[in-house]
């Protein structure tokens, strides 16, 4: 379980905090949706649940331990807007193991099947692959090393309607086995999977229930 205490990121050159007071609780195999306008602090929250930057105040937890920067840099794995733009090997064998050259063969292919990409050569370079595959591939670079937490910033941004529909369905599925924090700003057919969800306003998030939303979205009140 990942639990957000009064969390406040207030850098001293802001007049206002970007995130104010956050709490959020997030159940293991859940995925939570984070929806916010643009500026609204979606990546800055990421950025301090994955320990790439420290909170002026407030907690977070995994199951009853508080943790620091470094053991959330351990716990999280996040994955950008646009990682396929931060590849930088030269096959999609160097890609999943840069950083950890000690990872085995099995282990490499293991992640590859998480995101169904287990029919491609290791030999392929990455930028050769579509757009939603190159996407899955930046799953799995994060997946393989089997953090607890996997954090997602606006995972379906630029693709196409289809590519979008598959990356849907293997989030629906990597749920089964981790945990998922989503962040976008347009929910969309994402509502469907969320089994928590929160809207971001100027760094205010807000509980909301997804069925709920999911309704308002489809069947937009009339205008006055
Ligand atoms: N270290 C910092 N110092 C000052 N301002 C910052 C800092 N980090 C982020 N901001 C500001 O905080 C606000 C939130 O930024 P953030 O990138 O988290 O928004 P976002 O919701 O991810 O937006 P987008 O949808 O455009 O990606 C913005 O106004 C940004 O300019
Ligand atoms: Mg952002």
């Amino acid at each position: 379980m990942l639990y957000l205490r009064n969390l406040i990121y207030h850098p001293t050159a802001c007049p206002t905090a970007i995130l104010k007071t956050i709490n959020l609780e997030l159940a293991p195999q859940q995925l939570g949706l984070i929806i916010g306008p643009s500026g609204s602090g979606k990546s800055t929250l990421l950025e301090i649940l994955s320990g790439l930057a420290e909170p002026t105040s407030g907690a977070v937890f995994w199951r009853e331990q508080e943790l620091i920067s470094e053991q959330l840099q351990q716990l999280a794995g996040l994955v950008f807007q646009f990682p396929e733009r931060h590849f930088c090997g030269g096959t999609i064998l160097e890609e999943l193991r840069l950083g950890h050259p000690e990872l085995g063969i099995e282990r490499v292919r293991q992640a590859l099947g998480e995101v169904g990409l287990d029919h491609l050569s290791l030999s392929a370079a990455p930028y050769a692959l579509s757009g939603g595959q190159q996407r899955r591939l930046a799953l799995a670079v994060q997946l393989i090393r089997q953090p607890n937490l996997l954090l997602l910033d606006e995972p379906t941004a630029g693709l196409d309607w289809s590519m979008r529909r598959q990356l849907i369905s293997l989030l629906a599925k990597l749920k089964q086995d981790w945990t998922l924090l989503v962040v976008t700003h347009d929910a969309g057919d994402m509502l469907a999977i969320a089994d928590s969800c929160w809207t971001l306003n100027h760094g205010e998030l807000e509980s909301v229930d997804p069925t709920t939303l999911e309704a308002t979205i489809k069947e937009p009140l009339p205008a006055a």
